[in-house]
């Protein structure tokens, strides 16, 4: 499989779990001659057999380098990005949830959905966008949403794109975020709002805003229930004192990002 392929897929698995991202993106098109990604995130466990290195093989096969590593301590994260020499290529974000610290209920639940995976969907191109390979009970998701929103995400969705990020440097007809945020919410789109609409500042070299995830009925062991899937993100970078735009990411702003899965819109 291509790269190209690899993101294709992730676009089109990503829009079937938050469709109001293909909207705002046909918006964009409408209007714009290019929309660029800037980067496309992944969540997984800090589990041997499913951990960020073996999460980004595919991605690093393809020839993306891993770069910096974030820590989100008050949320229990791990976090690396990865990018690819071709820069029309999104930074890929993968976190991992450092399992260890929750309680002994949540880790045996985990390593029971992780036992259920077959090795070859692991080992597999497509094993980030290859979806929840276990059973869960809406409980079960209750229960880890008590201890972890990210947890209980992961147990719902599996493995698959948890938000792609619009690279807002790249459009031509939004001089600023606020510009941009303010014509998503004019075309009836919800923004999260926790920690201010836009996170960062020009100083921090990075502002982001995202909207709130879209509400997906989603299949249980005991039934369908409605629950927060993806968001759409927009990311603006600001160039560094060495006049180089900066391609990293901030923890901080990211922490408050991460809160737009803990209730859908
Ligand atoms: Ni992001």
């Amino acid at each position: 499989m291509s790269i190209d392929q690899l993101l294709s897929d992730m676009w089109n698995d990503y829009v079937l779990l938050n469709p109001k991202a293909l909207e705002i993106y046909n918006l964009f098109q409408q209007r714009e001659k290019k929309v660029v990604n800037d980067h496309v995130a992944f969540r997984t466990f800090n589990h041997k057999s499913v951990n960020i290195d073996v999460f980004a093989k595919a991605f690093v096969n393809h020839g993306y380098v891993k770069k910096d590593y974030y820590e989100f301590k008050k949320k229990k994260l791990d976090a690396f990005h990865f990018e690819h020499a071709n820069p029309d290529y999104p930074k890929i974000f993968i976190s991992e949830l450092k399992i260890d610290q929750f309680s002994e209920s949540l880790q045996s639940k985990v390593n029971d959905f992780i036992e259920q995976i077959d090795p070859k969907i692991i080992e597999s191109e497509n094993f980030c966008i290859s979806g929840r390979p276990w059973g869960i009970s809406f409980k079960d998701y209750e229960e880890l949403k008590s201890e972890s929103d990210y947890a209980a995400w992961l147990g719902a969705f599996g493995f698959r794109v948890n938000h792609f990020t619009v690279l807002v440097n790249a459009l031509s007809t939004f001089s600023d975020l606020s510009e941009l945020n303010s014509f998503i919410k004019s075309h009836h789109h919800i923004l999260n709002t926790s920690g201010g609409e836009i996170k960062g500042t020009p100083q921090e070299y990075l502002e982001q805003s995202s909207t709130l995830a879209y509400n997906q009925e989603t299949q249980f062991s005991d039934g369908k229930y409605i629950i927060p899937a993806c968001y759409y993100e927009f990311a603006k970078r600001h160039p560094m004192e060495n006049g180089e735009i900066f391609s990293g990411f901030i923890a901080q702003s990211a922490d408050k990002i991460f809160e737009s899965t803990d209730k859908g819109q």
